[in-house]
């Protein structure tokens, strides 16, 4: 591998990318990861990535699954898969007409692109690679570096609703990390399902990382980003059976979640759901709240059955 390879970063900023938590959970990955027994790698609820990204340039892991039940994302990474040279294009002509604009003009424009998007969704065939999804692609990643918080966050009706948000200068086109991010999908197979079934998809022994939405720690911290796809505690306990099925095929198994007992010591909602498994305690640097004066560290949970 060369140095330039081992750039590749998520392209997106999402909620609950795991970029920061990475040196605190990698310790945990599990050790023939490195020695390469385990030759595939499976992240079903990819988000951003960036631990699949990690993975893909640290270990010698064979096969890659990734996949989400959003389609704006898998519609984003079959685009920069199959043509990085269509998308840097016209994420390039998107930057330069932005960045020539003044600051009152770029937020007229990015408030076009993004009626633009909302519009077009209804027309776009999300099933089937096709042209349309490479200006789509482009438009997502202009609107993820250029909207408040780099967010991504849609309306009941499926309407990104992000508004604005006014930085200085954004790198809207990273064409060489875009290549980068393309050389490693290209020897990834990407799905657009609900988690359970991605169980189509295993054959041999693997590595699988899931990371979920978290759940809640407190109704302000409910953030609604996946409004889509909401993610309740009888989601949670669907997703620990999934993870007892997987367990009992032979996988190697870890998941992130929130940890209930930040707020109330004796919330046991994930110690009794994952009782047959290990639970491991990390500090993170995430808030639990809006208040400035609930920052901080917090734990979170890694479960491993291993
Ligand atoms: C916490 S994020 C993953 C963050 C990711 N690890 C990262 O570093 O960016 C959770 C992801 O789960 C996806 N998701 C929600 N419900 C799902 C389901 N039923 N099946 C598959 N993916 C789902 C969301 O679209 C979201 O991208």
């Amino acid at each position: 591998m060369t140095s330039r390879q081992l750039l590749a970063k998520p392209i997106l900023k999402w909620a609950g990318g795991k970029g920061q938590l990475l040196p605190q959970i990698a310790p945990y990955f599990p050790p023939e990861l490195k020695t390469g027994e385990i030759e595939t790698y499976v992240e079903p609820f990819v988000g951003a990535g960036a631990v699949f990204f990690w993975i893909a340039q640290n270990f010698p892991v064979k096969n890659f699954y990734i996949a989400d039940i959003n389609p704006e994302l898998i519609l984003l990474y079959t685009a920069v898969q199959k043509n990085v040279e269509g998308v840097i294009q016209e994420l390039s002509t998107i930057g330069a007409d932005y960045g020539a604009l003044e600051k009152t003009e770029q937020k007229a424009y990015f408030l076009a692109i993004r009626q633009r998007y909302n519009q077009e969704r209804k027309e776009i065939n999300f099933k089937k690679f096709n042209p349309a999804w490479i200006s789509r692609a482009a438009q997502i990643i202009f609107l993820n570096k250029t909207c408040f918080n780099g967010l991504y966050r849609v309306n009941k009706k499926g309407d990104f609703n992000v508004p604005f948000g006014d930085y200085k200068n954004p790198k809207i086109c990273d064409a060489d990390n875009l290549v980068t991010v393309s050389n490693i999908l290209k020897k990834t197979v990407i799905h657009c399902i609900d988690f359970s079934e991605i169980k189509d998809y295993l054959s041999s022994p693997a590595f699988i990382y899931l990371d979920p939405p978290y759940r809640p720690l407190s109704q302000t911290s409910n953030f609604k980003a996946y409004a889509q796809f909401d993610f309740s505690d009888s989601e949670q306990k669907r997703l620990a059976q999934f993870l007892a099925y997987l367990n009992q095929q032979g996988h190697k198994v870890m998941l992130s979640n929130s940890d209930p007992k930040n707020i109330d010591k004796n919330d046991n909602f994930f110690d009794d759901l994952y009782s047959n498994f290990k639970i491991h305690r990390i500090m993170a640097n995430r808030m639990i709240n809006s208040k400035a004066s609930h920052r901080g560290a917090i734990s979170e949970i890694l479960v491993t059955n291993y």
